[in-house]
């Protein structure tokens, strides 16, 4: 084979670097049921990291005082609202509400980037578990919700307490970016990228995303064992 023959890793060498990632820092991003501890926790993070947030709830003056709280720009309104203002919305949402919410959103939601962080799991005396859901994992039951968005997951493993930790300038940890389109997962990634410490992997399609909601529960019985706030890095890369 010669030098110029397109299988050679000079050929390789013309990709595109994977890190090479989209400017976003002009997207909108809301948070439907951006009141709780996560949703206040990114939008906090994302806020401070310089991105316009828009803060969603099934209340408007719930989400104009979670917004009020944070400060840096965030705003409130009700859930349709924010997902008719937002470029991107994060679904952060308790499994419970899940479908709900995402029928109810259909409209709103046509052609934007959801980003669903949503971990279906049960609790019981032994701890945390894993649910199964029907359509295989929460990003997948709202990608079947919403066949007229882009569905990618990611932001599963936060800590939503080291997310509100206002004495933290950085938050130690990997993100892992699910998603069925390249440019959509860069975007994910991207904005994960956004907050100090923070960064974007991309870890498959949506039909893997049941491991990565799953982990949690395993995340949880370390974080109880250790008194920690795990995070996850994926090494060599
Ligand atoms: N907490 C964490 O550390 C963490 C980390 C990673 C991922 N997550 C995932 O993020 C999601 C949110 O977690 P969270 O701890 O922030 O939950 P949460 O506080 O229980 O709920 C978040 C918000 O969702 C709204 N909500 C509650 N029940 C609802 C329902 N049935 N239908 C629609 N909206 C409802 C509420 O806002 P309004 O009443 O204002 O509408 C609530 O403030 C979960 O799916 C979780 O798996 C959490």
């Amino acid at each position: 084979m010669t030098s110029s023959t397109p299988s050679t890793p000079a050929a390789k060498a013309a990709q595109k670097d994977p890190w090479d990632l989209p400017d976003v820092s002009g997207l909108v991003v809301g948070v439907l049921g951006g009141t709780g501890d996560q949703g206040r926790g990114l939008a906090y993070r994302l806020a401070k990291a310089g991105q316009k947030v828009i803060i969603g709830s099934r209340a408007a003056d719930r989400a104009q005082e979670a917004a009020d709280g944070i400060g840096h720009g965030v705003e409130g309104a009700d859930n349709a609202d924010c997902a008719r203002r937002s470029d991107i919305v994060i679904i952060a949402v308790p499994w419970d509400g899940h479908a709900k919410t995402l029928e109810s959103l259909r409209e709103e939601l046509v052609g934007k980037l959801v980003v669903d962080c949503v971990n279906p799991l049960g609790f019981d005396k032994k701890g945390a578990y894993a649910l199964k859901p029907e359509e295989g994992s929460a990003a997948e039951q709202a990608a079947a919700l919403l066949p007229d968005s882009r569905v990618a997951a990611a932001f599963h493993h936060l800590s939503a307490v080291l997310l509100q930790d206002t004495s933290l300038e950085e938050i130690d940890t990997d993100v892992m970016v699910l998603g069925e389109e390249r440019a959509d997962v860069e975007i994910v990634q991207a904005l994960a990228g956004r907050i100090p410490g923070m960064r974007g992997v991309f870890a498959g399609r949506l039909r893997n995303a049941h491991q990565v909601e799953s982990l949690v529960a395993n995340l949880i019985s370390v974080n109880r064992r250790y008194k920690a706030h795990a995070g996850l890095r994926v090494t060599d890369i």
